[in-house]
């Protein structure tokens, strides 16, 4: 990953908390995507494809979340991307919760220092964890939550995880709907479905 991707200096290096994740990672993936981005998407953690290439959603998940971008007004460039734990979890498994709190700190401190206008919560371990309550991201897709982070307020959206439109498509209006409203929230232009 170059410098100029990852400019707020949050790049966590050589961190060894969590003895599962360390074993079966290859590599630690930071956040991508600029330093003051208006829009933050947060997914769960690195998949093979991201812990291959040292960058969040750059797998199919990620070609989902780009077209939607694309779609509304937005580029890949534009936006901050990162996920709640910066390690391949061991077969993909969802992250523990000692794990999701050893990472906390990494992500609170990425979130305070872009401070972006909106937070996108990709999915149900994302919300759960940034709202600290049980989400049902479906029903409440598209919703919005203000969250202490730090000495920061931030505006949490619910969104589906990209890769829900992938196996389930009645998901894919959901997914759409959200990024839309995420594009007017940081008001893009030359949107296609707006
Ligand atoms: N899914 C995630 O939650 N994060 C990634 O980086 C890739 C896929």
């Amino acid at each position: 990953m170059s410098e100029s991707e990852n400019t707020t200096g949050l790049c966590v290096e050589g961190c060894e908390e969590c003895p599962d994740l360390v074993a079966s990672r290859s590599r630690i993936v930071n956040g991508v995507g600029p330093a003051d981005a208006d829009v933050v998407f947060v997914g769960e953690g690195p998949g093979a494809n991201e812990d291959e290439q040292g960058e969040p959603f750059v797998g199919r998940s990620g070609d989902v979340l780009n077209a939607a971008l694309a779609d509304h007004g937005l580029s890949r460039g534009d936006v901050r991307i990162t996920n709640c734990v910066r390690c391949r979890p061991p077969e993909n498994r969802d992250p523990t919760d000692a794990e999701l709190a050893n990472c906390r700190p990494y992500l609170d401190a990425e979130l305070e220092a872009v401070a972006p206008d909106v937070v996108v919560a990709l999915g149900k371990v994302p919300a759960q964890h940034l709202l600290g309550r049980d989400v049902a991201v479906t029903k409440e897709a598209g919703t919005i939550e203000t969250v202490a982070v730090g000495d920061a307020r931030l505006d949490v959206l619910i969104c589906v995880h990209p890769a829900a439109t992938l196996y389930d498509r009645s998901q894919e209006d959901t997914f759409e709907s959200a990024i839309e409203k995420v594009a007017t929230i940081v008001g893009a232009e030359g949107g296609q479905s707006s």
